[in-house]
Order: structure tokens, then sequence, then C-alpha cells
């Protein structure tokens, strides 16, 4: 499953330009649920429609959706002016879905329909998502086109999926990517900022669960929400992102490579080998400090255990022994590359920022995020978040970062990030 978030006009989305081209494949039916989601995310969306794409859909369900001209022909004096315009003016373009015959057509550099001509005129990157019958996808030459658009062209393929194709066809590689996925690729092709590409960034996430016995366990209220946050905008700013994440209910982030653990323990494990390529890690996990020291391997029955000398009525006990995690930040001070940036997480219910700046050089963050506890709307297991950030140049005057959903309060500790990655950058 892919991320769904809320689609409000927001970064880095907001305010673009893309043009969505839609070839005659049967997924076209797909691309207007792609239109009106990138319209809600407030980007401007050019529609053009080649004739294969004419014979499926009216030009009018497009406008419907993003209250914009479709453009579906080449031979008019308005749209040989406007189809030179979008292709100028567009920050990204998309076909969606391309089928085998355009992509022959733009490998050859054709120019004889609209969306051949707007690719050629076009400076902006350019995505394809193939969809086509999956003995169209394999053919050699289909091949052979995919690897001139990607090598030579410069040109991005999403897809094809594997799965259901056309009615009364079998299932198999030719199916277009899915509208969620495409919107968030094109996020990422809008948001690629220079000190984020290939940026290798490791991220913590969610809680652990330490077991009692066999079905229960020691654990706390964290969704995961903030780390899958942060983890997706790294991801839509260009970096290569793997989050390490406890036992949380959430779609993974398109794009994020995701490995589930439930310990504290199988955290530390996956984090450790991966922490000395990692460039930029963040600790959102909220670790539980502590396990039962000896975990019952059946399950505890009621009344087990009880004391014969205690007064009736005095309910059976069950006391359990627990011993102190490692402390995974902790572990891996010094791990990484030279220049690594370390971001870390503070949840206190008193002395927030004396417990923060403690945090923040004992286990060398470069920053500190300090959050209340117990307030509604920040922390854990909360969609909104609100705190200060602590920089480890000036730790004694925190940031404040005001109420924000975590999305947004993800993108003002990034932005904050991304300074100092832009200024390293421009120093060596
Ligand atoms: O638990 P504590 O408040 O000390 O956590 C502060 C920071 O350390 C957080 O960024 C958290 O993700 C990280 N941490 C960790 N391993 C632990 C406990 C905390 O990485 N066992």
């Amino acid at each position: 499953m892919t991320a769904r978030p809320t689609l409000v006009p927001s970064p880095p989305w907001e305010g673009r330009r893309v043009v969505l081209a839609v070839t005659g494949g049967i997924a076209c039916y797909k691309s207007v649920t792609l239109a009106r989601d990138l319209t809600r995310l407030g980007v401007e969306v050019d529609v053009l429609l080649s004739e294969g794409a004419s014979a499926f859909l009216r030009p009018l369900v497009f406008e419907g959706v993003t209250g914009r001209p479709v453009l579906d022909s080449l031979w008019s004096a308005e749209g040989a002016a406007r189809h030179l315009r979008v292709a100028q003016e567009a920050d990204v373009v998309l076909v969606a879905p391309a089928t085998a015959d355009l992509m022959a057509r733009a490998a050859q550099g054709r120019a004889d329909d609209l969306v051949t001509a707007v690719l050629l005129a076009t400076r902006a990157p350019v995505l394809l998502a193939p969809a086509m019958n999956s003995r169209m996808w394999s053919h050699p030459q289909t091949t052979r086109n995919a690897a001139h658009l990607t090598e030579v062209l410069g040109y991005t393929l999403l897809g094809p999926a594997d799965g259901a194709l056309a009615a009364g066809e079998a299932e198999g590689p030719g199916r277009m990517v899915e509208p969620e996925s495409l919107v968030q690729q094109i996020g990422r092709a809008l948001g690629r900022t220079p000190p984020w590409i290939g940026l290798r960034v490791l991220v913590t996430a969610g809680p652990t669960r330490e077991p009692v016995d066999a079905v229960r366990y020691l654990g706390n209220r964290s969704s995961g929400r903030m780390g899958f946050a942060l983890a997706r905008e790294c991801w839509l700013r260009g970096a290569d992102v793997t989050v390490v994440a406890g036992p949380v209910s959430l779609p993974v982030p398109e794009g994020v490579e995701v490995i589930r653990v439930e310990t504290a323990r199988e955290m530390r494990d996956a984090v450790v080998p991966r922490a000395g390529s990692a460039q930029l890690q963040i600790f959102a996990a909220a670790v539980s400090d502590f396990r039962p020291a000896s975990p019952l391997e059946g399950k505890r029955k009621r009344g087990s255990g009880q004391d014969p000398e205690a007064d009736a009525g005095t309910p059976p006990r069950w006391n359990v022994d627990l011993v102190e995690n490692p402390d995974i930040a902790m572990e891996t001070r010094g791990h990484g590359p030279a220049g690594t940036l370390r971001v870390g997480f503070a949840l206190e219910t008193d002395d927030l920022m004396t417990h923060a700046r403690q945090k923040l050089h004992a286990k060398a963050f470069d920053w500190i995020v300090a959050n209340p506890a117990g307030e509604p709307g920040a922390g854990f297991d909360a969609s909104t978040n609100r705190g200060w950030i602590l920089d480890r140049m000036a730790p004694n005057t925190p940031e404040p970062i005001p109420l924000a959903s975590k999305e947004d309060f993800a993108r003002s500790i990034l932005d904050r990030v991304e300074e100092r990655l832009t200024a390293e950058r421009d120093c060596s």
C-alpha cells in the first residue's frame, strides 16, 4: 500500500505547473483521478489528449477536475501557440498512460502530434507511466525504446506494474502505476533539491514492543506518524530513505524502504549496520527504555503465582523485573560518513528544555526537537505536533515550531537541515 496524505495545497506541488499528457490506453480513465488529485494539491495541470486518448475520454471530463482548458490538437492556430507555451512553462511533464506507440515515437524524436511535439519542445523533467499488454511491453523493440528514453533522453519510467490488465487479458507486467504513486513521484520530481539528491537518510520511527509473556508486551502510544512524515519529506526532496519502524499501522510512504522490527534490540540490530553509510540520521522512534528481564514463554494465567499466605481478597500480584534497553542514538554516535547530521527527539513531562539540552549533547545530535508530553495535539499519537528545535550551535536559543500537521512540522525541521546541507556543500 502507498501513502495517502491529505490532499490540500502543499509543497512541493502547490503553485507548480504539470503537463499531463494522456495517450490512448484503457488505463487513461485513471488519469482523471490523477489530474483531480494533483489539482487538489495545488498544481496547475495542463492536460493534453492524444488522438487515441480522445477516443476514450472527452476533454470536458478533465476540464471538470482541473478547471483548465484541455489541449487535444496541434492543428489550430491556438493549439500551435499553446503547446509551445505549456511545454516551456511546465515544471514536469508526465505521460500517463504512455502507450507502446507513444514510447516508440518519442524514442524517434517525432513531432507529428501534440504529445510528441510537447516532449520535444520542453526542457522540464519527463516522466512516463507505461501501460500496455504484457507481450507488447516485453517485445524487444519496446525494451529498446525504453532504454533509449531513459539512457539517452534522461526520461524516468515509472512502472509498468504487475497485475490485472484490460478485461479478457491475463495478469502480467503492463499495468499503469496507480495514480496515488504517480502523484508522489511527481512530487519528488518537483521537490528535488540539490543537497538532498542521493543523500542517504536513515529514520527510526514508531514505538517498540517488549514482550512480557507470549501474548503481552510493554509499549507506548507512539503512532510513527512523525518519523514517517520525515521519511516521506526527505524522499520528496530527493533523498534515498530507509525507515526502521517499530509496530505501526501506517501506509508505507512511496519510494521509502521500510524495515519492520518489534523490540528495541531488533531496532538496534537493524540501525547499527545501516548508520555507517547514513549521511542524515533521524531518531524519531519512541524506543522503550526498559524491557522485561525474563519474558515468560507461555501466557501467564490469572491467579497463577498467588501467595497462599495473602489475606483473602488481596488480588494476586505479578512482579515483572525490567532491565534497560540499548540506547540506539547513543550507540551510534560517530557512526556515519564525515559530516553526518543527526536529529533527535525529546518528549518530556517536566523540565523539557533542560532534558532536551542534555540529550542534544550526550547523544551527539546536531538538532533536538523538544515536545511537551501529555499536551493534546502534540507528541504521541496525534496528527499534529508542536515544540521547539534546539541547534547544537545555539542550544540556549530554542526556536519554537508552532502547532502544525506532522507533515508541515517535518518540513520545518528539514528546512533547517537543508540550510546546513546547502552551506556545507557551498563550503566544500
Ligand atoms: O528516550 P529518550 O527520551 O532518551 O529519547 C531521546 C532520543 O533518543 C530520541 O531521539 C530517541 O529516538 C532516541 N532513543 C534511542 N534509543 C533508545 C531511547 C531513545 O535511539 N533506547
